[in-house]
């Protein structure tokens, strides 16, 4: 396997400013601090799948802000519209009022929505991140129905803030949060490696499905009638994991029949990232609301929910907010999602995303640590596994969370930034902008590949000796 060297760039910055950078960081944040944490890197300058750090190394950013860069760092045409705003001497902050540039984004998002749910479409401008706009969409649906539960899944994640969170499947970051798990009734995510019925494959995502109707249906079930249903098409933070397009039917089918609003959460599958413009249109069904973010803003924050008009019952001021007029990037937004239509980077992703996830599946047998290679497009998640240890009734290993950590390191040192998620944090995502180059998901692949069998062959010198 072979490692293409990360060269050093000039920058006239010694290592002691990162150093200082860090420490300052460490005393200063608070113990939240995530991505600071696994990535000691202070950027200066960042241009496409590269980033580099004051001490000049450059590293290909396969993170992409979480999913947030579908153009890269500073794309030329995301600079251009931010540039052209600023010259213009439009209002950056106008609360909720009407503006060209809003107008324009509204025009640009709504062009690249499914047709039959655009043609009904309403938005809810909201605070700027992912959080926001699925609180919204809970709200919304809450106001809508006048029911309070809402139907959500294992391993989701909509967000930090409480309607957010409880919505979501992480049981540590919930815990200390007294009451945040109210009115959320739980359902089985058909997560094929890692079976919550044992069974896998398309048998589990049926099971899932036969699962969620009948405790809907089961008079002495405990599940009151729901506010709505959310799930994420594919699931980002809980380790890149698609779900089956027949199973997304049969939940826009089983809420469908129940009177219970169906909210997709595109906020990380959304912008081409899956190889479709939106993840809904793998299986063609068309949710009653969907919340955006991320990618949208161009790399500003923004974020929205579209809902169908049926569902707009909220009052003047109802889901009011001081930020939901971001200029700059309803700009940068509209000039992404344009681009990504014009040049044909929802095909993009889904043929360089096919190849990768190939060559990442054909290493399965010179790496076993990797468990299960998984993922749509440019969502890809490989999960990390104990090689040595008995696999479960699916097959499965168990997570190996340490070395995953010792992955991202070794991935890191090779000049390859990714991300863990999932269970336990043993799965390596990736999530290139949609306008990596082919050498560059070959570098990618290379250091990730060299990374892994390192780190595993260390584990395996120190089990044998
Ligand atoms: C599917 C999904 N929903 C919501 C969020 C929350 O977005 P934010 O971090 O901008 O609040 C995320 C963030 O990763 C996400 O992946």
């Amino acid at each position: 396997m072979t490692m293409q060297p990360t060269a050093p760039v000039e920058t006239g910055r010694s290592l002691h400013d990162a150093g200082a950078s860090l420490r300052r960081q460490r005393a200063r944040e608070s113990s939240a601090r995530t991505y600071a944490r696994s990535f000691p890197i202070v950027p200066v300058r960042a241009r496409g799948m590269v980033i580099e750090g004051t001490d000049g190394r450059r590293y290909l950013d396969c993170l992409s802000g979480a999913g947030t860069l579908a153009l890269g760092h500073n794309h030329p045409v995301v600079l251009e519209a931010i540039r052209r705003t600023l010259d213009s001497g439009a209002p950056l902050h106008v609360l909720d009022l009407a503006t060209p540039e809003k107008d324009d984004f509204t025009d640009a998002l709504f062009a690249t929505l499914p047709k039959a749910f655009a043609d009904k479409a309403r938005v809810q401008f909201c605070g700027p991140a992912g959080t926001d706009a699925a609180e919204a969409a809970l709200k919304l649906m809450q106001t809508a129905t006048g029911r309070r539960n809402v139907l959500a899944f294992t391993g989701a994640y909509h967000g930090m803030t409480a309607g957010a969170l409880a919505v979501s499947g992480g049981v540590s970051t919930k815990r200390p949060v007294a009451g945040i798990a109210a009115d959320v009734t739980r359902l089985p995510y058909p997560y094929s490696y890692r079976c919550p019925f044992g069974a896998g494959g398309e048998r589990g995502a049926e099971l899932s499905a036969a699962y969620t109707e009948r405790l809907l249906d089961d008079p002495n079930g405990g599940v009151v009638p729901p506010a709505a249903m959310i799930l994420e098409a594919v699931q980002g933070e809980g380790g890149v994991v698609p779900a089956p397009d027949d199973w997304l039917r049969a939940m826009r089918r089983i809420t469908a029949e129940r009177d219970i609003p169906l909210i997709v959460d595109e906020v990380q599958s959304g912008v081409g990232r899956t190889g479709a413009f939106w993840a809904v249109e793998h299986s063609g069904i068309v949710p009653d609301a969907m919340v955006m973010s991320k990618a949208i803003g161009g790399s500003l924050p923004l974020a929205v929910l579209v809902y169908h008009e049926d569902y707009d019952s909220w009052l003047p001021g109802a889901h009011a907010g001081t930020f939901r007029g971001n200029t700059l990037a309803m700009a940068a937004g509209a000039a992404t999602l344009r681009y990504v239509t014009r040049e044909n980077l929802v095909e993009r992703a889904a043929t360089v995303g096919a190849r990768m996830t190939a060559r990442l599946d054909g290493l399965r047998a010179e790496l076993p640590a990797i468990g299960d290679v998984r993922g749509r497009g440019l969502m890809i998640g490989v999960e990390l596994v104990d090689p040595d240890a008995e696999p479960d009734s699916c097959g499965a290993r168990p997570c190996a969370p340490a070395l995953a950590q010792q992955v991202r390191a070794a991935c890191l040192d090779r000049g390859l930034i990714v991300e863990l998620g999932g269970r336990f944090d043993a799965t390596v995502r990736l999530l290139p902008p949609l306008v990596i180059t082919d050498e560059e998901a070959e570098a990618v692949l290379d250091r990730l590949a060299d990374a892994i069998a390192e780190v595993t062959a260390a584990q395996h010198a120190r089990r044998s000796a």
